[in-house]
């Protein structure tokens, strides 16, 4: 255990305990009452955490007792290691609100080292230049998050479609002449066309009352289909002065610039929010529905994921006063409604007190054979860096201005398929191989 300096002596910050009654985090209560800020906060939370199972930060629930961090490090090598550097690098700088500054930074840190098939390492903490999809499957997307969608399509939110996947524009329109109502059209056919069309495409066998009923049978629709979320900055897809077709107009912006600006925009306005949320519920409301704008606003080519749901929405957290959390799966930040992301998020942060009481009653994460004694390695060695640069963290006694792991000489001598881990729902249509890794 680590000593806490003595300078900080009295609360400051305002810790909710209702708040963590109502998520059962009553004995995590008990440590933080006394709060002061969240850097202290930090030091509070961290100074008895089991630094072994600080993995579970970094990968989903849910895989944490199949193919775990090795499974990880297996499709990307090095993984956790910049994940460990990231998760420094934010808890260090904690005191210091977000910028989008920061933001390109932290993805450097977390991907520099990383070998990654989807990000070259010029797109390593920049954003991204095309735009991207990824596909609303049951695991990432509710019925009630299409819905949320779909209102904002309505609304006359044009920064990204709903569509079928692994469909062309043009196959999309050739479709849509004789099949589904598309998201293209859908403010348009919302108006007087909606329930004409939903009975007319046999969606259900009786005709829905209301627009209500008529929105919720297309977000079922759209969630059975398995259509994509398409971000839609760099064409943006118009229905042409007749109503008749689709064109495409290309902007005249540069992605960069856009997405710069989005990502300023939204974070100044996460922070006027907070100044202005009355209690817990509220703030943890705006955190969530913050890092999902950022989350489906994916600025990053990859690793948007990991960078929001994992680090940013735990910074936000921390800032306020909430417990860092564990999700099951963070990929539901692409499409859940905010209010079952809030239950998400309460839940997780009863996983993370959990981790933190219960560290002797933990399952190891499983190993895959085949990696076990490199890995072994390489995870004895990030985890002594985690131990050493938290001690400094916590004692208020920070030796380097940036923190960045050593890098590790890890080369991959073998490619193969490896029997025990789990098909991916492959969103993002990575190449689901193992590689074999040798430490030097
Ligand atoms: N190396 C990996 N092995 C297994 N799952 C991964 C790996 N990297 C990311 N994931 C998972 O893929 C999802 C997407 O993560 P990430 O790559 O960070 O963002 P993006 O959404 O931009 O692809 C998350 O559930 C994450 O846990
Ligand atoms: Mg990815």
């Amino acid at each position: 255990m680590i000593a806490i300096p003595q300078k900080f002596l009295k609360q400051k910050m305002n810790i909710d305990k209702e708040f963590y009654q109502s998520i059962d985090c009553d004995a995590l209560f008990k440590k933080i009452a006394m709060t002061q800020d969240p850097a202290h906060m930090v030091q509070l939370l961290f100074a008895e955490f089991p630094l072994a199972q600080f993995w579970r930060f970094s990968v989903d629930g849910k895989k944490q007792m199949k193919d775990s961090w090795p499974g990880f490090e297996a499709r990307e090598p090095k993984y956790l290691q910049g994940m460990y550097s990231v998760w420094l690098a934010m808890l260090e700088e904690i005191n210091t609100p977000l910028n989008s500054r920061g933001l390109l930074n932290y993805h450097f840190i977390a991907t520099q080292h990383v070998e990654m098939k989807r990000l070259p390492d010029e797109l390593k903490g920049c954003w991204r230049k095309e735009d991207v999809h990824f596909g609303l499957l049951d695991d990432n997307a509710s019925v009630e998050g299409i819905l949320a969608l779909l209102d904002r399509i309505e609304i006359g939110d044009d920064t990204f479609l709903l569509a079928r996947d692994n469909v062309s524009l043009v196959e999309e329109i050739e479709i849509e002449q004789y099949d589904i109502i598309n998201s293209h059209t859908y403010q348009y056919v919302l108006n007087d066309k909606i329930d004409f069309l939903v009975r007319k495409r046999g969606m259900i066998q009786e005709d829905p009352k209301t627009k209500e009923c008529a929105k919720r049978l297309l977000a079922e629709f759209i969630l059975k289909h398995n259509y994509s979320f398409r971000t839609q900055q760099h064409e943006i897809y118009k229905l042409d002065s007749s109503e008749t077709a689709i064109e495409i107009v290309t902007p005249t912006f540069v992605v960069e610039e856009f997405l710069q600006d989005r990502v300023d925009e939204l974070i100044r306005l996460h922070y006027k929010r907070m100044t202005i949320a009355n209690d817990s519920e509220q703030k943890l409301s705006i955190i969530v529905d913050t890092v999902q704008k950022l989350e489906q606003l994916h600025p990053f080519k990859d690793a948007n994921c990991r960078i929001f749901v994992m680090v940013i929405l735990n910074k936000l957290l921390l800032e306020n006063g909430f417990p860092p959390c564990m999700l099951y799966d963070p990929n539901c930040f692409d499409a859940f409604s905010k209010e079952q992301l809030i239950h998400e998020v309460k839940v997780g942060m009863k996983r993370f007190q959990d981790v933190l009481l219960n560290d002797k009653q933990l399952e190891n994460a499983p190993t895959v054979d085949v990696l076990s004694h490199e890995m072994d390695i390489y995870f004895k060695k990030i985890n002594e860096m985690l131990r050493q640069k938290m001690e400094e963290i916590l004692s208020g006694n920070l030796k380097i201005e940036q923190t960045f792991l050593p890098t590790f000489n890890i080369s991959c001598t073998e490619k193969h398929d490896v029997p025990g881990i789990p098909e991916q729902g492959n969103k993002s249509g990575l190449n689901e191989k193992i590689v074999q890794l040798t430490i030097t």
